[in-house]
């Protein structure tokens, strides 16, 4: 193993682990290498500075930094100018989750690398997911479950602070949406369907129901004095849908607002 603070070693070294004086070395003796910084550019500036890149050739590089799809295809050709063999994985997990039979990474990137990967992946991750050929795919993957892991982040954050407004515990909160999570689970399921249907009649509920809802919680939170910017921003959504003519359909219909420009 080798991190620029090498200090940050020492756990991993009362378990076995040997440390490299520098990345070159740990490349060196590594038919693997699997790389984990704050960026791409961090990576890039590891390799370059550190003289690693000339170790790479003839390995298989696994870049488990969290980036965007043009970053890993980036990463891929930047690999392979340097003879390496290269995969794009994102972790779905935070530190204390690696190394169990459960824990979701998805990699992406030519199938005979991540063969020749897997076994060591699977150690790191139990439930690592394959998500392709094309090398972006893992990358796209992580980002669009980042959103919605943030949005509902955020929801939950404004939600805290209506139980605080009217004294309720949160950790209750917490405890409600993790027992129902598959319920929600189910409707962002649904609305998948209808998205990639194009199956926006019939609505069970309605687009227009929505912004009534993120309404309401734009007045409880002027009432309670509380902060009003994550509802204001979620009923400005769906208004944006109810004005766009696409109130009476499903709530998925905002695919359509979304589409409509960067
Ligand atoms: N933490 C999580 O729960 C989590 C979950 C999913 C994905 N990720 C992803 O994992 C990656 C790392 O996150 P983290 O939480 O481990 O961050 P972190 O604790 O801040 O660690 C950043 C690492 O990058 C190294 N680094 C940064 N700039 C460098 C440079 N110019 N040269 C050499 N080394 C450099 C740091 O070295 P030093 O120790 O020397 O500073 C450190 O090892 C990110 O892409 C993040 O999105 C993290």
């Amino acid at each position: 193993v080798w991190n620029r603070t090498s200090a940050k070693a020492e756990p991993l070294v009362q378990k076995g682990a040997l440390v490299a004086a520098d990345a070159a070395a740990a490349i060196g003796v590594s038919p693997i290498v699997i790389i984990c910084v704050t960026g791409y550019e961090a990576t890039r500036h590891i390799f370059e500075t550190e003289k690693a890149a000339s170790a790479v050739a003839g390995r298989l590089l696994i870049q488990w930094t969290t980036g965007t799809p043009q970053d890993a295809r980036d990463g891929e050709s930047w690999a392979k100018q340097y003879g390496a063999q290269y995969l794009d994985g994102a972790i779905i997990a935070v530190p204390s989750q690696i190394g169990r039979p459960e824990t979701p990474i998805f990699v992406s990137g030519p199938e005979e690398a991540f063969r020749q990967g897997e076994p060591l992946l699977r150690v790191l991750a139990g439930s690592t997911q394959y998500m392709g050929e094309a090398v972006g795919e893992a990358a796209a993957w992580d980002l669009a479950v980042l959103s919605h892991y943030f949005g509902g982040l955020l929801g939950f954050y404004h939600g805290a602070r209506i139980f605080e407004s009217e004294g309720i515990r949160v950790d209750a909160l917490g405890d409600m949406l993790a027992a129902i999570a598959p319920v929600i689970g189910e409707v962002v399921q649904n609305d998948s369907k209808a998205i990639q249907a194009a199956d926006f009649d019939n609505a069970e509920s309605s687009l227009e129901i929505c912004w009534k809802g993120m309404e309401l919680a734009v007045k409880q939170a002027r009432e309670s004095q509380i902060n009003t910017d994550f509802p204001a921003f979620a009923s400005a959504m769906f208004k944006k849908g109810v004005v766009a003519g696409y109130g009476e359909e499903k709530q998925a219909a905002l695919i359509k607002v979304l589409r409509e420009g960067a």
